[in-house]
């Protein structure tokens, strides 16, 4: 049986005030036993936010770190530094890094080697963009993305991966994919694991689906066979709406 997971990706948002009322309002919630949920705050909230979480079943995760294992590298955070303060988990290729930071295919390879080295958890995001979509590329830039930047890993690294399809038209756009071209990407995804990888693991790996997931929609998009949970970035940011999100399988 493949995890269900609800991860909350809070990008720049929440300063440290604003994290430990979210964390105060969070402690108050009974969790879904059969849910894994995760929250992805800034750098300089993680470790505040994981001693914080530390009894409780909300994993804390980074959404970003560099390949390197230290060095020359201004302004950057590796994973033996995020293990070094409790977190194993860590979101590897977001759109925004890809669109904003030249986080290109090979850059992600190295990254999601690195975290795999650490023995971390990685939350790997890809998808298409809207001209994809309109070109009937979208399936070829998917697997292409895969392909690139993760299928070269090794049969046993699969269980330290979850994926996350995110169509970038869908990202804090208000746009959602319906759920129906939800399942059939993440039926591909899987049937193109299984090819890469194998069908166990095809079967085994949890794929989120990400693009403004919100409570009035996660039900219907989290009932799909292949669609295993959620990364969520705007409605995350919020207890009440969070949990509507967790709450929703
Ligand atoms: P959104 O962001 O839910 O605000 O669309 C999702 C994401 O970028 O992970």
């Amino acid at each position: 049986m493949r995890k269900q997971i609800v991860a909350g990706n809070w990008k720049m948002n929440h300063d440290l005030a604003e994290t430990e009322s979210f964390l105060v309002g969070l402690k108050e919630q009974v969790f879904p036993e059969e849910v894994t949920v995760m929250i992805a705050p800034s750098f300089t909230q993680l470790h505040h936010t994981y001693k914080s979480l530390r009894d409780h079943p909300v994993t804390t995760v980074a959404q970003n770190m560099h390949q390197a294992a230290n060095g020359a590298f201004t302004g950057e955070v590796s994973a033996k530094m995020l293990k070094s303060v409790g977190i194993n988990t860590v979101i590897i290729g977001h759109s925004e890094r890809r669109a904003y930071f030249n986080e290109d295919h090979d850059t992600l390879a190295e990254k999601v080697n690195a975290a795999i080295e650490e023995d971390m958890t990685i939350i790997f995001c890809f998808g298409e963009e809207l001209n994809d979509r309109k070109s009937d590329a979208h399936f070829d830039v998917v697997k292409k993305q895969l392909e690139d930047s993760l299928f070269h890993i090794s049969d046993h690294s699969w269980k330290q991966v979850i994926l996350a399809y995110e169509p970038v038209w869908a990202i804090g756009t208000g746009e959602t994919a319906s759920p129906e071209q939800a399942q059939e990407m993440h039926a591909f995804i899987r049937k193109e694991i299984a090819a890469a990888a194998s069908q166990k693991i095809a079967d085994e790996v949890s794929i989120l689906y990400g693009g403004s997931v919100k409570p009035n929609n996660a039900t219907e998009i989290f009932g799909k066979k292949d669609v295993d949970g959620g990364l969520i970035g705007g409605a995350s940011l919020a207890v009440d709406s969070f949990m509507e999100i967790v709450n929703s399988f």
